[in-house]
């Protein structure tokens, strides 16, 4: 019998697989290629205050081994969300979620941390937005403002907060120790990096928005690294994120010392790899010596 559940700061996982925010919509699409109550958890799409058509078409830049996004947070909006996405998640779905939270401002992400706070497990707060009271500077591209949006959602929540950290800064180690240190109960790690194509017949941008987020298998190793270095800084629990598609990439991310693991861009290529590496996780730690997965963490 091999163990692969672990423990998210008090919250407990049968598994650590955990589809992405962004990536599986509020549950209900992938309720026709499998069961979904296999999974981990599930970190809901990225909920803002008002309701977010998205940014304008196209959106979506294919690349080789990754793609590139401008789909602009589009969402319900958090009335929408709490009083309808999530019962109806709840309805079918018997395990943790995770709501994930964008703000413009501090007091968006409060209210909307606030009003989700009493229907999810836990709190997954994405400070790659721009601060519009700041010059648009993405909250999470530096500690002072990372660490004033932790303690401001921390004043309101009871669940634990894990802050998504953004790939796109010079020193991801001193964002995530601000965080830490301002009360975040564990931090997920990466979110897409900045990307850009060209469509050299037309010689325009592909993304109307000229620039996205680029995601996927090529930015693995990047992931890797930057949840090693945090799991080396922080003790506070990751959720490790970026690239992952196979049941190899998991144990590799929670070698460099993630707790549990989010696919993201891998269920919009292949819709069953979360079921997939699920079903194959016991047998590979087995192949290759573990009996219990939280052996593996941060082993290296
Ligand atoms: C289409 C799309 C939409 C996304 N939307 C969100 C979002 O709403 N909130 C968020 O925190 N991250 C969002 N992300 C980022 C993913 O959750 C993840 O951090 C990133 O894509 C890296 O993981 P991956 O390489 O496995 O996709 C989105 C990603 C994609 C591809």
């Amino acid at each position: 019998m091999v163990n692969i559940s672990v423990n998210l700061n008090g919250v407990q996982l049968q598994n650590p697989i955990i589809p992405a925010s962004g990536t599986f919509g509020f549950g209900n699409e992938f309720r026709d290629f499998y069961d979904v109550n296999i999974l981990g958890a599930i970190s809901i799409k990225g909920t803002t205050k008002e309701p977010r058509y998205g940014n304008p078409q196209p959106r979506i830049a294919e690349c080789s081994s990754g793609m590139i996004n401008s789909v602009g947070l589009q969402n319900p909006g958090i009335d929408t969300v709490v009083n309808k996405e999530i019962p109806n998640l709840r309805k079918f779905y018997h395990q943790p979620i995770i709501a994930n939270i964008s703000g413009f401002s501090i007091d968006e992400y409060v209210e909307c941390c606030n009003k989700v706070d009493a229907l999810v497990d836990i709190i997954e707060v994405n400070v790659s937005c721009p601060n519009v009271h700041n010059g648009g500077m993405s909250f999470g591209t530096n500690p002072e403002s990372a660490a004033m949006v932790t303690k401001a959602v921390k004043a309101v929540t009871t669940k634990p907060v894990f802050i998504k950290l953004t790939p796109n800064v010079t020193d991801i180690v001193s964002i995530a120790k601000a965080c830490e240190n301002a009360g975040a109960d564990g931090l997920t790690l990466i979110n897409t990096l900045l990307g850009m194509r060209i469509d050299i017949k037309r010689r325009k941008p592909i993304i109307a928005n000229k620039m996205g987020g680029f995601s996927g298998p090529a930015i693995f190793p990047v992931a890797i690294r930057m949840v090693y270095q945090v799991a080396k800084a922080c003790s506070i629990p990751i959720i490790g994120c970026g690239g992952v598609s196979n049941v190899d990439d998991v144990i590799e991310m929670m070698m460099a010392g993630a707790t549990a693991v989010e696919v993201g861009t891998a269920n919009l290529i292949e819709p069953m790899t979360c079921k997939t590496i699920i079903q194959q996780l016991p047998n590979r730690l087995l192949e290759i010596g573990f009996n219990n997965i939280q052996d593996i963490i941060g082993i290296i």
